[in-house]
């Protein structure tokens, strides 16, 4: 939601802050815009992607070592060269940017209005670097006007200011909305997240809540929004540069799809004990004890972190025998839950930092339940604030359609199972069976993927509906919701996922020639009773694709298409099944000629509620 970048050094900025941009749009592009020091304040902003701004930027009138840039989804105002950041104040001095949510900006204006403020945007940024204006010209420091105008605010932000009275300097502040600073030799780089620092420097310090940094060129301070000094540890990015590029690939959404034997095995590496047939994970070794008596455990997420939820949900229950309860966390942040002390709540995030996801759990803390995250961006908001947690290392995703993440995360779900299951019931027979399906998965999703061609093939089927319907049953259920999901975000195809035998009450009244359906049919013990829905599909003259078990021949004289994936432990099941779904949304995407990887209205990181 929002990318926000800003340097300080002794090199010509802009071409710095476009760089960062580009790292940064996948938080989102609805307008992009710089502001640059030298002298005088430039500030340079337009609708549409980083490139379009580019297009029309003249370097050789941006030049300056000071600058900050910003790639906007919008909230407040519509997506047009106005509203773009950075803004103002309305001598034109002050330029910021700003990623979250000013929630009381309209009594802020109203008063600034009241004092004589003119207002040009829709924004509530724009109210924030008014508001600086306002105490600037009261008490004549910019770092306490600074301050004072973040104390007015409720909400959420991740911001950067410059200002012609202080050329030399960037003001940052996080509160809700990352944050991270990137130290350099003589210069510093301020963004969202470490992806448009990596290439500078590898030494970073995530700021907290309520806290801000003053960045000069030789010299940085860390401190409270209430001037209390902070001396931030200084740590090392985990990742290299080549990860957070395309690689040859067209989308980075390919990219990751293609990445995930080996991201799987990531999330594997160090993890499993076979001589004690059961999985060791270091970051919830604190709370082992804790995790055997659990008497409940609520999972939270949203979106593809929700569906990885639910699959953990029958995997828990069913092998660890630990009843589960999966809530979006939007809904359980509102709903004054009822949490026990004993309850384990595992918040489930690939970027660590979704606004509702971060509330929710918050809101577990508040209970006084025992918080676990399985979080992939390392040292991430909710990673930070978890009690104990599980990585799940499938390194930066940067096409906004999740694929890796929502893999690794299901890898995690496995191990954390086994883990469980080994301590409350499990033999060390079904431990070691257990394992075996696991260390065979990095090569079954391999020889999954290396089948795309075929999945390409097929998706004419879908690129020329409007709708589709996606159906599974058991562990296979969330799977449907997810390759629905896969579908609409990056192909703008209306799908539904649904559990298969519940077509029965309602959706059946959708199927007819011109239906898409895609059931996922593993071949396991609720098998026949999917083969039944799937007969009830073709009845109605439904046009199937099963997602089925190599060797499953039957299978063939009921679907159109037949899509096999290698067999495996059926808890296993969902990371081989989802696989060829998130191809075929990729192949109707690029049928339909949609932007993959930057889809319309989405952000990778959700960072507003
Ligand atoms: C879908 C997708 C989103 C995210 C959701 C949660 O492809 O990427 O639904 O899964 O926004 O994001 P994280 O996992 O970062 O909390």
């Amino acid at each position: 939601m929002c990318g926000i970048v800003g340097y300080v050094g002794p090199k010509e900025a802009l071409p710095i802050l476009i760089n960062g941009l580009k790292r940064l749009e996948y938080r989102g592009y609805d307008s992009a815009g710089v502001a640059l020091l030298n002298g005088e304040l430039t500030i340079k902003k337009k609708a549409g992607k980083v490139s379009d701004l580019e297009s029309v930027l003249r370097p050789e009138t941006l030049q300056g070592t000071v600058g900050i840039g910003h790639t906007r989804w919008a909230t407040h105002g519509e997506p047009n060269d106005t509203n773009a950041h950075p803004h103002s104040d309305q001598r034109g001095e002050i330029a910021l940017i700003h990623n979250g949510v000013i929630e009381n900006y309209a009594a802020i204006k109203k008063t600034l209005e009241s004092e004589g403020y003119t207002f040009h945007t829709q924004t509530d940024t724009e109210v924030l670097v008014q508001l600086v204006r306002f105490f600037y010209d009261r008490v004549g420091s910019m770092e306490t006007a600074f301050r004072q105008a973040l104390k007015q605010v409720v909400g959420t932000y991740g911001v950067a200011m410059l200002s012609k009275m202080e050329p030399g300097r960037i003001y940052a502040a996080r509160n809700g909305s990352p944050l991270a600073l990137g130290i350099g030799d003589g210069e510093y780089v301020v963004a969202s997240d470490a992806s448009a620092i990596v290439q500078h420097t590898r030494q970073v310090i995530y700021l907290g809540d309520r806290e801000m940094a003053i960045l000069d060129r030789d010299r940085y301070v860390t401190k409270t929004i209430d001037d209390e000094v902070v001396n931030k540890q200084i740590e090392e990015i985990t990742f290299d540069i080549e990860q957070i590029e395309r690689g040859g690939y067209d989308h980075f959404m390919l990219k990751e799809i293609f990445e995930q034997p080996e991201t799987i095995r990531n999330a594997m590496r160090g993890r499993l004990n076979l001589e004690e047939s059961t999985v060791r994970l270091g970051g919830l070794r604190t709370v082992t004890n804790k995790l055997r008596d659990a008497r409940r455990i609520i999972i939270l997420g949203c979106g593809t972190s929700w569906h990885a939820g639910l699959v953990g949900e029958y995997m828990l229950e069913q092998i660890a025998g630990i009843p589960v309860e999966v809530e979006y966390a939007s809904e359980f942040r509102y709903r004054d839950p009822i949490l026990y002390k004993d309850d384990i709540v595992i918040a489930i995030s690939q970027s660590g930092e979704t606004a509702d996801t971060l509330a929710a759990l918050r809101e577990a803390k508040r209970h006084g339940a025992t918080t676990l995250g399985i979080v992939n961006v390392v040292g991430s908001s909710i990673a930070r604030e978890t009690d104990a947690g599980v990585y799940s290392h499938a390194g930066p995703e940067i096409g906004v359609a999740s694929t890796k993440a929502f893999t690794s995360q299901l890898t995690v779900l496995s191990l954390m199972t086994v883990m469980l299951a080994r301590m409350r019931r499990m033999g060390a027979a079904e431990g070691a069976h257990i394992l075996k399906a696991l260390t065979e998965l990095p090569e079954k999703v391999e020889y999954t993927l290396a089948r795309a061609e075929q999945v390409q093939k097929i998706a004419h089927e879908i690129a020329s509906t409007q709708n589709a319907l996606y159906l599974g049953r058991g562990y296979n259920f969330p799977v449907a919701l997810e390759g629905a999901l896969k579908l609409k975000e990056i192909s703008y195809i209306h799908a539904e996922g649904y559990p298969a035998a519940e077509m029965k009450h309602g959706p059946i009244a959708l199927i007819d020639a011109n239906m898409p359906v895609v059931f996922i049919a593993p071949k396991d013990d609720i098998y026949d009773k999917i083969v039944t829905n799937i007969q009830e599909v073709r009845a109605r003259s439904g046009r199937v694709i099963a997602i089925a078990t190599e060797g499953d021949t039957r299978i063939e004289s009921l679907a159109e298409h037949v899509i096999y994936v290698p067999e495996t432990h059926p808890f296993l099941s969902p990371i081989l099944n989802v696989l060829p779904l998130q191809l075929l949304s990729y192949y109707v995407a690029l049928q339909r000629g949609c932007n993959v990887d930057q889809p319309r209205n989405l952000a990778k990181s959700v960072t507003v509620e």
